[in-house]
């Protein structure tokens, strides 16, 4: 390409980022390099085919299960925002390859995305009522992500996931996996606290669903943990009650999903402890590590 070219083409791809930035777009993904093709294998008309999602070979006994495809908008008591509009099309296609990016690289963006969160009004309850956004916390390159419900009130206070009650308790679960708090990622289906702790609606789950992306696209675990029906009905769109979901993995663009009961639940049902634990020696056991013989 000739110098003259060659900025004709930089100004045309400034122009268009602006663009998308006026109309409201605050993230893009950082895209794999792609791979060379062949001149005749590309034809100049026609986009490049989109990559299916990936099924990876099943390495447990159970069965695997895709994820069901996302529904069509959810129809909702409250009229959609424009910024919740934005937040669909920001809904970005989980990643199928695995991420090249350092630990620093993968901090620098998270802190990026955490400033834009901290400033989201896109739920006008949540911003006026929240003390702070709870953004997300952990290893940026964890292999292991958690995801919870929504913030509640310590959690609104500290501006961390999981620090109360239920926290606590996760904090113990962490540790009977022989892992610490910082190995793993822990985020929220949402990052503002609903007042009185209420369920989020599905407008503010969708309101925050492309911060939730983009952070798994920067962490790209290879493990997820949908902690109780919430996170799970959320991220992988299903109906199923969780006690339905558990025992299989799904998946979630690279990731493989489990899905449990939340630690709340837990502290209102000891009893399902247990099923609890078996689920992490089922995670832990596709890592190739075996719970059981640790404790
Ligand atoms: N419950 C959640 O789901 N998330 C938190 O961060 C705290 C409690």
């Amino acid at each position: 390409m000739n110098q003259d070219a060659k900025t004709r083409s930089q100004r045309a791809v400034r122009q268009l980022l602006e663009s998308w930035q006026r109309s409201g777009v605050t993230y893009l993904r950082q895209m794999e390099p792609l791979p060379e093709l062949p001149a005749e294998t590309t034809s100049p008309v026609e986009a490049p085919q989109e990559k299916p999602v990936q099924t990876v070979a099943p390495t447990t006994p159970l069965p695997r299960q895709s994820i069901v495809p996302p529904p069509q908008p959810t129809e909702t008591s409250e009229e959609p925002t424009l910024e919740s509009e934005q937040a669909r099309k920001e809904m970005s296609v989980p990643r199928t390859t695995k991420s090249k990016m350092n630990k620093g690289d993968r901090q620098a963006e998270l802190d990026i995305l955490a400033t834009q969160v901290s400033k989201c009004t896109r739920c006008p309850e949540l911003a006026e009522t929240r003390t702070q956004t709870v953004f997300g916390v952990g290893n940026p390159r964890a292999k292991i992500m958690f995801i919870g419900e929504a913030p509640g009130a310590d959690e609104d206070k500290q501006g961390e996931p999981f620090v109360g009650r239920a926290g606590k308790l996760l904090d113990k679960i962490i540790e009977a996996c022989q892992m610490k708090r910082s190995d793993i990622y822990i985020a929220n289906i949402l990052r503002c606290r609903p007042p009185g702790n209420r369920n989020p609606t599905d407008l503010e789950a969708s309101n925050c669903r492309g911060y939730l992306d983009a952070q798994i696209e920067i962490v790209d675990p290879d493990y997820i943990v949908c902690w109780g029906s919430v996170a799970a009905k959320n991220l992988l769109h299903s109906d199923l009650p969780i006690g339905k979901m558990r025992g299989d993995f799904y998946e979630y663009g690279r990731a493989k999903v489990v899905c449990t009961y939340h630690p709340s639940y837990l502290l209102r049902n000891p009893s399902a402890k247990k099923n609890v634990w078996e689920d992490m020696i089922y995670l832990f056991a596709d890592m190739g590590i075996n719970l059981k013989a640790q404790v």
